[in-house]
């Protein structure tokens, strides 16, 4: 994995609650069928697995996709009840699962419950010719989950009950690679409550904190944490809506998603101009922001690698930190609702988020949510 967090052994050796990584990401839609091929033409994942009815599952429909070190689920119900049902009604299409890929997901439940943490599905084994798949799970905020999926005993394609899918439709990558980070948004006053949660259930570390001042613009504001869990492979930046003159995107994301949510993925590339040029050709809609902000590109971050004029031509914006820079933009949300969007991201040694960028990303947002109506 190409990829600017530490990884030592020695970090690892004192993990208050070992992960090695993001294991996949499952998200609850009204109709799985057409998202996949939605995340398949446009973002460029392989569909590669599929269980359903014709797997002898009854109750819904799940398309496995990846694309490079990226899986995402996508999973329907297939009748009006049930909590996936419910989930889609309530919430619209969006994340169910941010799972995490552990060595021992019985220890993981025990330590996490132990800890406080409420559970979403004790220690399951399944089984078939491939081997056993151990997967408990643990909730976080709102209706999201944390799966905890040990695959050491498992040597096939993800987990029992999937089959292989073999399609004609074999869509070009489009540089996505793995996911850089994910943000929750949370109710007013609810931040600090998982800012806690994270530390003392999962031992991550508060690495990053935004206050109302630094991310507001003239109409809105919201404060963020980020946190990190020990090896520094994922990452939760935690926002809260804060008093602006008129309302808060983190309200509108509440009101819409009837609740908190994750509000977006970050996704890494090593190529954000292709990338980019690639979804946008595809499909995908990006927050533009206006040239006036390239004028102040070098004045304010020096000198890049990158030509000026992909960058304007594209919307792709720049920040530095003290180890390096880092390239990223976000697209409009990818449903009806105005909740869930992606954040396509290069660092080229920044491990910061992009403060830099806020005001005018928060602006352009903005923007969006007057057109909705909802500023
Ligand atoms: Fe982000």
């Amino acid at each position: 994995m190409t990829s600017t967090v530490p990884t030592s052994a020695t970090a690892e050796t004192h993990d208050a609650f070992p992960i090695n990584g993001t294991d996949y990401v499952e998200f609850w839609v009204g109709n799985a069928k057409q998202s996949a091929v939605f995340y398949r033409a446009a973002f460029g994942f392989q569909l590669v697995g599929y269980q359903g009815p014709e797997t002898g599952i009854r109750d819904r429909c799940s398309y496995l996709l990846v694309q490079d070190k990226l899986r995402f689920v996508l999973t329907s119900p297939l009748g009006p009840d049930g909590e996936i049902a419910e989930h889609v009604r309530r919430h619209g299409d969006g994340v169910r699962d941010i799972a995490f890929w552990v060595d021992d997901a019985r220890a993981a439940y025990a330590t996490a419950i132990e800890r406080g943490a409420i559970s979403a599905g004790e220690p399951t084994v399944t089984s078939d010719a491939d081997g056993e798949l151990v997967v408990a799970a643990i909730r976080t905020y709102g209706d999201t989950i944390h799966s905890l999926v040990e695959r050491r005993g498992y040597h096939g394609l993800f987990r029992p009950g999937y089959e292989a899918v073999s399609t004609p439709f074999v869509p070009r990558g489009t540089g996505l690679m793995y996911v850089d980070h994910c943000v929750g948004n949370v109710e007013l006053g609810k931040m600090n409550t998982w800012v806690k949660f994270y530390e003392d259930v999962l031992g991550f570390t508060n690495i990053l904190t935004f206050d109302d001042k630094a991310i507001s613009t003239e109409y809105s504001a919201l404060m963020s944490k980020v946190m990190s869990n020990g090896n520094g492979r994922i990452k939760f930046p935690i926002n809260e809506p804060a008093k602006g003159r008129k309302k808060s995107q983190i309200d509108e994301y509440l009101d819409f998603y009837h609740g908190p949510g994750v509000q977006h993925v970050a996704i890494a590339t090593n190529d954000i101009i292709s990338t980019v040029r690639e979804l946008r050709s595809r499909g995908v809609e990006f927050l533009t922001v206006p040239s006036a902000y390239y004028d102040a590109v070098h004045s304010r971050v020096g000198d890049i690698d990158e030509d000026l004029g992909p960058l304007r031509e594209l919307g792709i914006l720049v920040d530095r930190d003290d180890e390096g820079y880092l390239l990223q933009i976000f697209t409009k949300p990818v449903q009806d609702r105005p909740t869930l969007f992606y954040e396509i991201i290069q660092r080229k040694g920044a491990k910061s988020f992009g403060a830099g960028n806020f005001k005018a990303l928060f602006e352009a947002i903005e923007r969006e949510q007057a057109r909705r109506g909802n500023l």
